[in-house]
């Protein structure tokens, strides 16, 4: 297993589970050490038990070096580089070192997220440095789909897409899988399986986009955007997503980007719909502005402003790519001698942010402006006479 973070550490924990032997690898000699200390680097429940038993039971151990094997997973990371293009250059280097050990009837797996083509340049790479080998390795890409949080449940339940670059390739990447997850395990071509995971978080973007842009339509037109949503929704075959103040997270709002840097001109709405849902968090800020202005000029006095929520959707702690991070950041550039009193309940302390409580925050505020739906926010009672700003449907006002 050649990464160890989110999705490579569990997933090595429930390959061990299973009494397979797995040897972890990362370029992080602290996870290694940890690792083999029988302890986590993440945050995921119930993988310290996972990783402490399989380690203890002798089927995990972990170096910086990868050791020859019978099959090379590849779980590094794919971020971005430049003006949102993919950076394969992880994956690439992790396939570099694994190289050198590849033998006849070997299976390589890519579980990396990866723009279209990823996998089939990685058997070209591996078949340059070692032609003997061409058409004797089994290649295949199978994405991840978990949801953090519950990864050592849905690592097993979930149905897995697994592509090969040739039928042979699929069928031993399917037989491998099978040993460890209960889903169902469906075939295709590696590129279909390349896709496939950019288009999962890409139609959530849209769907998402869609609900947005009605947003921004129903504030102009006077009308109440989630009352209208759940009347079109009344319709038995319409489904329109929760509007929000904008996309974040390291999956939905950074995938589709990998399909528009490869296809810009045919994926109009892909790319408009990350334009949208980033404009939106915008906006927002742009709204936060013109109320403040409006309430000094009604009531001779700077407003005090509670912010409400920081992480990228409701109930956790990770602010990865936060629209709501954004929008607060990019308020209080635009601050002028207003009290502000940012809130997220799921945290502690921020580096940059001085955390207010949130029932404190609502106390003193004049106006209130709901960033992130977290169950919290849904329990309070708020007085009559605070001006509200609810992004994310805490009051649907
Ligand atoms: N985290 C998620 O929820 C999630 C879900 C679906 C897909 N993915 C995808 O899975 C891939 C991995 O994501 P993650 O969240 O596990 O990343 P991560 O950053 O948590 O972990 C990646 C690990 O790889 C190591 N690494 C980097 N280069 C290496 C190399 N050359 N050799 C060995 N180790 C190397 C890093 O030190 C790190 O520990 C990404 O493509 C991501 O988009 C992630």
């Amino acid at each position: 297993m050649v990464g160890l973070g989110y999705i490579g550490l569990p997933t090595s924990a429930l390959i061990a589970k299973n009494k397979i032997h797995v040897h972890g690898v990362d370029v992080n000699p602290k996870v290694v050490e940890t690792i083999n200390a029988g302890k986590i680097h993440i945050v995921e429940p119930e993988l310290d038990e996972a990783v402490d038993n399989a380690v203890k039971q002798g089927y995990l151990r972990a170096s910086i070096v990868p050791v020859e094997a019978d099959v090379y997973l590849i779980v590094v990371p794919t971020p971005f580089k430049g003006k949102n293009e993919p950076d394969i250059s992880f994956v690439q280097s992790a396939t570099k070192t694994i190289i050198p050990l590849l033998k006849k009837g070997d299976l390589y797996i890519i579980e990396s997220t990866s723009p279209i083509g990823t996998t089939e340049k990685m058997m070209d790479l591996i078949y340059q440095e070692r032609p003997e080998l061409k058409g004797e390795l089994h290649i295949a890409y199978c994405p991840e789909r978990v949801l953090p949080g519950n990864v050592m449940h849905e690592l097993v339940y979930n149905d897995r897409v697994i592509g090969g670059v040739n039928d042979e390739s699929t069928n031993k990447a399917v037989n491998f899988y099978r040993q460890f997850i209960k889903g169902d395990l469906y075939k295709t071509n590696a590129r279909t399986a390349e896709m496939c995971k950019l288009v999962e978080n890409s139609s959530r973007d849209v769907q998402i986009a869609f609900a947005n842009e009605l947003s921004l339509i129903c504030d102009k037109a006077g009308i109440n955007v989630w009352e209208l949503i759940e009347l079109a929704n009344k319709h038995p075959r319409v489904n329109i997503l929760q509007p929000g103040c904008g996309v974040g997270g390291h999956c939905i709002a950074v995938d589709p980007y990998f399909i528009v840097a490869d296809y810009p001109m045919e994926s109009q709405i892909i790319g408009k719909a990350r334009e949208i849902n980033n404009y939106k968090s915008f906006w927002c800020a742009e709204k936060v502005k013109t109320i403040k202005l409006e309430f000094e000029l009604k009531q001779g006095r700077k407003p005090s402003i509670a912010l409400m929520g920081l992480a990228f959707k409701p109930n956790i702690d990770d602010l990865r790519e936060s629209p709501a991070k954004y929008i607060v950041q990019k308020v209080l550039q635009n601050a002028n001698n207003e009290e502000y009193y940012i809130v997220e309940p799921n945290i502690d302390s921020h580096t940059v942010f001085k955390l207010t409580n949130y029932k404190e925050a609502i106390d003193k505020a004049d106006i209130i402006v709901f960033l992130v739906a977290h169950k919290e926010f849904k329990e309070l009672e708020i007085p009559q006479e605070k001006e509200i700003l609810d992004f994310c449907g805490i009051i649907k006002k």
